[in-house]
């Protein structure tokens, strides 16, 4: 990487397991939070000594999910697609994420089609394709008018699984033409689409995948997952890639892991406009 990765994070000081919105989250079995602070404490150290610049959203009382930075936006270069949340208990994130965006200088599109969308969460690049999970957090609508307004292609994914509920929980790019996939979390279009467009698929199997192996965070050759995933990890070394793990299990109790707790702010490096640009 040429110039250091910009990542977005939030620090977990008021994360915890407050309501359930996904099939992760019980509020019987809630975050133990000193060992929240210390698991994302070493995620951030990690991305750091990957050669990640880290900037913090500033966490809030009541915004438990807030940490999880992935959600905030779809950014394009410049431009910040703020998400508009599905479930009411995550709504009160958006004025705060808007003032981020704002007060950092990035353009800001308010989405104007109906229905919610989840940001990076369910809205990925791999190379000059648009891929967007739709159905269960993000309406197809909004993935319509993000493509016709960035002049890309979008390919829609419906998401069949309630576990994986966000597109980033089997889905990640790696670069260009290559991704890591959780093929059961598609139906069969998703999956036919995902081979006609990306020639180089890994395939995570139902354990790994429910580790979260498909929430990774690439920085160049480094990809980040929490710990558990050594099948994923082989097949990364295989292909050159440096993989890297670190505990994450009590954000997965709230149904999201690496790639969640972060948004890439100067454009993910599996985009090739970015990789252009
Ligand atoms: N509890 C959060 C929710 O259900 C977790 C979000 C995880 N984020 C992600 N990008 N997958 O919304």
């Amino acid at each position: 990487m040429d110039q250091a990765a910009w990542i977005l994070m939030c620090p977990p000081d008021f994360f915890g397991i407050e309501y359930e919105i996904n099939p992760w989250m019980n509020r019987r079995r809630d975050a133990d939070r000193t060992m929240a602070v210390r698991q994302w404490e070493s995620l951030r150290a990690l991305l750091e000594a990957a050669g990640a610049e880290v900037a913090c959203l500033r966490p809030a009382p009541g915004l438990p999910d807030l940490v999880f930075t992935a959600n905030a936006a779809l950014i394009h270069r410049d431009l910040a697609v703020l998400s508009r949340f599905h479930h009411p208990e995550r709504q009160g994130e958006e004025l705060l994420c808007r003032r981020w965006f704002a007060e950092q200088g990035f353009r800001i599109h308010d989405l104007k089609a109906r229905g919610s969308f989840e940001g990076a969460g369910d809205a990925l690049f791999c190379g000059d394709t648009l891929f967007a999970g739709y159905r269960i957090r993000s309406d197809v609508r909004t993935h319509q008018e993000i493509g016709e307004m960035l002049g890309c292609r979008v390919v829609p994914l419906e998401l069949v699984q309630t576990r994986y509920y966000h597109l980033d929980t089997c889905f990640c790019p790696l670069a260009p033409g290559s991704a890591v996939y959780h093929p059961e979390a598609f139906d069969d279009y998703g999956r036919r689409a995902l081979r006609h467009w990306i020639p180089d698929l890994i395939a995570v199997d139902e354990d790994e995948a429910s580790r979260f192996a498909c929430n990774a965070v690439v920085l160049g050759k480094t990809v980040v997952t929490g710990t558990g995933c050594p099948d994923l990890h082989r097949q990364l070394l295989d292909r050159g890639f440096t993989p890297r793990e670190t505990p994450l299990d009590e954000f997965i109790k709230a149904g999201g892991s690496a790639k969640c707790l972060t948004l890439r702010l100067d454009g993910e490096d599996a985009a090739s406009w970015k990789v252009g640009y």
